[in-house]
């Protein structure tokens, strides 16, 4: 059975998260393929400097947001899970209205149809009565919103180690990976 994992980038800030996410499945030898919209491609090269182009060292197949015949598109394509990091509030409102009008938001309408794990990692501050509404249907049609929140209790040093830290936590509710830094209490 196919284990492999499903990444959507979309054009929320935060794309230091997707590319910190696919380095750790890859040193954990865990088979990717990426789907990125063009607005993530966007803000990928903006926040990190460098060509979202450079996934392909990173993932089996990285594809555009207009390959809508692509693999992703179909409930028989076996993949384990799909984490939408970062996710911005279009794209959940496209889930969260079953639009599936390009790629991500087809494959992402697979995942809850094939009752797979969906975690969408959403980011923007403030959050409208809209966002909220969308964040509740998709909790009840079974995907797990994960908002981009980085926790502060384990003091990082510096934004890698923050960065890190919430990837760790991502990695491990997905029993990916057992979290060396669990809590053990103060
Ligand atoms: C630099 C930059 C940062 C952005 N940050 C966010 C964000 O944090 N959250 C969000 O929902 N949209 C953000 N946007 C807006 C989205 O990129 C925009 O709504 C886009 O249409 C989303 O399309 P997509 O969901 O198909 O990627 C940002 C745009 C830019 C250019």
């Amino acid at each position: 059975m196919e284990e492999k994992i499903l990444v959507g980038i979309t054009g929320a800030s935060g794309s230091i998260y997707a590319l910190r996410l696919l380095q750790n499945l890859k040193e954990l030898g865990i088979p990717t393929e990426v789907i990125i919209t063009d607005a993530g491609k966007l803000v990928f090269q903006h926040e990190l400097e460098i060509s979202w182009r450079e996934l392909k060292d990173l993932a089996e197949k990285v594809y555009e947001e207009s390959e809508i015949s692509a693999p992703p598109a179909s409930g028989s394509s076996p993949y384990r899970a799909m984490i939408i990091i970062p996710c911005s509030v279009g794209t959940l409102g496209g889930l969260a209205t079953g639009q599936a009008r390009n790629l991500l938001l087809r494959a992402g309408d697979v995942m809850l149809k094939e009752r797979k794990p969906l975690i969408i990692v959403v980011r923007e501050t403030p959050l409208n009565l809209i966002h909220l509404q969308n964040m509740v249907t998709l909790t009840q049609a079974g995907a797990v919103l994960f908002p981009a929140m980085p926790a502060f209790y384990h003091k990082p040093k510096d934004l890698e180690d923050l960065v890190g830290e919430f990837v760790l936590r991502l990695l491990s509710f997905l029993k990916l990976r057992d979290n060396p830094k669990a809590w053990q209490g103060l």
